[in-house]
């Protein structure tokens, strides 16, 4: 096994799609991860246009046979040097509408794969003379937000899992980075509801394929918080500073006139 990979989740589209273009044309190897029938081969010929071999896996990372399944299959045909932990979801909604369903998908998806799929993989990264792990978390993790609710809290999980690993993998072989996107336009819902908000919402606004750059670069400089921009810096730094008294109930209004406006 002298070839190396990168696994990337979520890669059908956004965000995902944009970290396998990146890698690909850093000359790396890929393996794709999204749910069945969403266009992943179409990312993988695209894999393939930059010279790069392109692994599709179509499963629903939401349930735990799933994610041990493709670790396993992953285990036994890759040597895996970069794992990108990036299939996230969440919503804006009023948590007294939304259906369970809502609620255990972005747990499952966002805590529960996240925390799997980086516990099976590990012995495999562990083989690599340097490997790294790179988690997608969000701004929202710096606070709690009503209306949004296991959005954040998910997301703060990831925050607190990725530090963690980092803390407790630091003198071996393995390397885990976070990065906390602001919003990035990934979809037509994400673009109209970020220019529905204005000015302030679309200032520093990144595309995913500049996310999915720096990221990268930041990661193999072994940055072990990704900065992306100033804006992401300031949010952070406003964020750590400003009292949770403060900060809640001001993200909470914006939020919730978001919600009356639709
Ligand atoms: N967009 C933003 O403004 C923003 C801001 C901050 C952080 N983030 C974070 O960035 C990451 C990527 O976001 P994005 O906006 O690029 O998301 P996206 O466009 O909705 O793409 C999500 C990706 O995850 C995959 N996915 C969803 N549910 C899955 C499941 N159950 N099993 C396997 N794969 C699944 C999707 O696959 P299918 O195509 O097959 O559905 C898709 O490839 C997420 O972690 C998100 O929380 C996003």
């Amino acid at each position: 096994m002298n070839k190396t990979y990168a696994l990337i989740t979520g890669a059908s589209q956004g965000l995902g799609k944009a970290f396998a273009l990146e890698l690909a044309s850093r000359q790396i190897n890929t393996i794709l991860v999204s749910l069945p029938g969403e266009g992943l081969d179409f990312v993988a010929s695209q894999v393939v246009a930059l010279g790069q071999e392109a692994h599709c896996y179509e499963t629903d990372l939401t349930q735990k046979d799933n994610i041990v399944a493709l670790a396993a299959w992953v285990n036994e045909r890759f040597a895996l040097s970069i794992l990108i932990n990036n299939a996230g979801c969440g919503g804006t909604q009023r948590f007294q509408d939304v259906t369970v369903d809502y609620l255990d998908r972005i747990i499952q998806l966002n805590v529960k794969a996240t925390s799997l799929l980086t516990h099976q993989l590990l012995p495999n990264l562990m083989k690599r003379d340097k490997a790294y792990v790179l988690n997608v978390g969000s701004v929202a993790a710096y606070s709690p937000i009503g209306y949004k609710t296991v959005y954040p809290a998910s997301k703060a999980f990831v925050y607190s899992l990725t530090r963690g690993l980092y803390q407790e993998f630091a003198d071996s072989n393995v390397f885990f980075s976070l990065v906390n996107p602001g919003p990035m336009m990934t979809n037509a819902d994400s673009a109209s509801r970020l220019q529905q908000q204005g000015f302030f919402a679309t200032m520093g606004l990144l595309t995913p394929d500049q996310v999915a750059a720096i990221s990268i670069r930041r990661l193999f400089k072994r940055d072990s918080l990704i900065m992306l921009n100033w804006v992401n810096k300031l949010t952070w730094m406003v964020m750590k500073f400003l009292p949770v008294y403060i900060r809640l109930p001001l993200l909470t209004n914006a939020i919730k006139k978001e919600i009356n406006r639709a």
